[in-house]
């Protein structure tokens, strides 16, 4: 059976409201009044970040469409509307577009920074009777769209009995799997630096100004794309580099390995770990059985992954003046987003739940043997004679380096997925293939929490697509339909 879901009863009171009708984005109203907002638009948008508006903007191409775009954030203007800020001031304040939850758990990491509640109650004040006469899309990103989705009644049926919010339709998968890269730092010195390196640009201001006329007369030189893009690959040629070319460089040195490649002794070893786990062992205890039989298919494709030479496992960015950043691509763990039983109408609960699968700590060990194997014995970099800090040298063993991992990780690189996923509903999916939600009518998922697992890569290009794609459906439909 399917059902209409009307949001707006339960929802936050926007802070902030556009309607794109009926031009591009960029020319879109602004309304700042809950009094200017027509009772219904052909579509509701809820979020107005890369997926949100990269819709609104293809949708209002055709001037018939109407559309809302509510983003309780705000631009901070019109020609700059691609970034939503949080509007507390913050917008210096880097990475300025987040809200501030604090996840629980083991890695209670801070992830976004809050709208001001008083700020919200002056730009709006009521919440808005404002209904969708073709579809409400969600874009409010992998944080977000889950909770905008429990609060409406569509979730895990014991978590909405709990919240007391009716059920309109039970499914386990809104907010779980969720997923984000976890990364750290590896910290080592350079006892004998190149020059010019990095910090030369720092502190000898006449080379730094040599460099920049280099660039802005002739676009050549150690700032240019050119030599960024030439000599991008740590592991493979750094040996026959020019020093200088390379330690000169402003940019990080990213590369991104296999598991064959990382360690090769311990690679199938893992892999058939990977592929031997027990699926529900390392899920929350009464997770639904739908989603451990998606967890189990996810695990499954890892272990192909993790024995494929082709595939980037996990990323190592080097900076030629010490630390490396290392990058799990495609970690194990999944998290949760689910309501407060004790504030059902306040933010989610935000748990990475990182490190939860053992394995991610294991292969952070092995990374770490890489960087150390690496740093210390190929080619120029070892000439440059690192000496390793953190963690210090003595800290060696599976155990030793385990505990340091746990200790010093980042849950997240601000790559939230997975917690609309875009899979079978008996495997835990919350959208079909359409991006339309399992259950309801036309309620559709279009941002990073329909990716059902983790890119090897930076999301937001990722996002972009999945948004034109969404778009194009969405337009299909109403054209289908004969809506419009
Ligand atoms: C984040 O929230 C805490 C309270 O939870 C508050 O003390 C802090 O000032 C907030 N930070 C920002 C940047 O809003
Ligand atoms: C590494 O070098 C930096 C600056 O060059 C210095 O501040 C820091 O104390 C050094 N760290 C260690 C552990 O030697
Ligand atoms: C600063 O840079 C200039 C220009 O490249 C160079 O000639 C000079 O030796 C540098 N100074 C130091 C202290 O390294
Ligand atoms: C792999 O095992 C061989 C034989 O035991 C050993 O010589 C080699 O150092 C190991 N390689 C790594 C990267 O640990
Ligand atoms: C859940 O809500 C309660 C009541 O407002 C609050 O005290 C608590 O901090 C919230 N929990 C989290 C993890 O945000
Ligand atoms: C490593 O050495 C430091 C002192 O240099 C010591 O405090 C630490 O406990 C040692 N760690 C291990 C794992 O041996
Ligand atoms: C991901 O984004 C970061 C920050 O913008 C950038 O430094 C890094 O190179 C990107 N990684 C890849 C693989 O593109």
């Amino acid at each position: 059976m399917k059902h209409s879901v009307a949001f707006f009863a339960v929802q936050t009171i926007p802070a902030l409201i556009v309607t794109a009708t009926p031009a591009s984005v960029f020319s879109a109203q602004h309304l700042t009044r809950a009094t200017d907002v027509a009772h219904s638009y052909d579509c509701l948008i809820i979020g107005g970040g890369i997926s949100g508006l990269t819709v609104a903007d293809r949708l209002t191409e055709d001037p018939k469409h109407t559309v809302l775009v509510i983003e309780y954030g705000y631009f901070g203007n019109l020609e700059d509307i691609g970034t939503v800020y949080p509007p507390t001031g913050l917008r210096k304040s880097s990475p300025a577009h987040l809200y501030n939850i604090t996840a629980v758990g083991k890695y209670p990491a801070k992830v976004f920074s809050p709208p001001d509640s008083n700020l919200v109650k002056q730009l709006v004040g009521v919440p808005l009777p404002v209904k969708a006469k073709k579809e409400i899309i969600l874009a409010a990103g992998a944080i977000h769209s889950p909770q905008a989705l429990q609060r409406s009644g569509v979730g895990p049926k014991t978590l909405l009995e709990a919240v007391k919010i009716p059920v309109v339709v039970s499914l386990p998968g809104v907010g779980q799997n969720f997923q984000d890269h976890t990364s750290l730092n590896v910290g080592y010195n350079f006892t004998t630096n190149a020059w010019p390196n990095p910090n030369t640009l720092k502190t000898n201001e006449t080379y730094r100004l040599e460099v920049d006329a280099l660039w802005n007369s002739r676009k050549i030189g150690i700032t240019s794309p050119e030599i960024s893009l030439k000599y991008p690959l740590m592991l493979t040629t750094t040996l026959e580099l020019d020093r200088s070319i390379l330690h000169a460089r402003a940019h990080e040195q990213l590369c991104i390995p296999p598991l064959p490649r990382i360690s090769p002794n311990k690679s199938e070893e893992l892999a058939t770990a990977y592929k031997n786990q027990d699926p529900a062992a390392y899920l929350p205890i009464g997770t639904d059985k739908s989603i451990i039989a998606g967890y189990k298919a996810q695990l499954k494709l890892l272990a192909a992954g993790i024995r494929s030479k082709d595939t980037a496992w996990m990323q190592m960015a080097s900076s030629p003046i010490g630390s490396t950043a290392v990058t799990n691509l495609h970690p194990l763990s999944r998290g949760t987003i689910n309501l407060n039983v004790s504030d059902p109408a306040g933010e989610p609960i935000v748990d990475f739940r990182a490190t939860s699968n053992p394995m991610d700590t294991r292969l952070f060990v092995e990374l770490i043997r890489l960087a150390r194997r690496y740093l210390a014995t190929q080619g120029v970099m070892k000439e440059l004679s690192p000496v390793f800090f953190n963690p210090p040298l003595n800290v060696s063993s599976d155990e030793d380096l385990g505990a340091w991992v746990e200790s010093v990780l980042l849950p997240t690189v601000y790559h939230p997925i997975g917690t609309c996923a875009m899979m079978p509903r008996e495997l835990g999916g919350v959208v079909h293939d359409e991006l339309l939600v399992y259950g309801v009518e036309r309620v559709r998922v279009v941002d990073a929490s329909v990716m059902p697992m983790l890119i090897g890569a930076n999301t937001s290009q990722t996002v972009y697509a999945v948004a034109e794609k969404a778009a194009d459906l969405i337009r299909g439909l109403l054209k289908k339909k004969g809506r419009s």
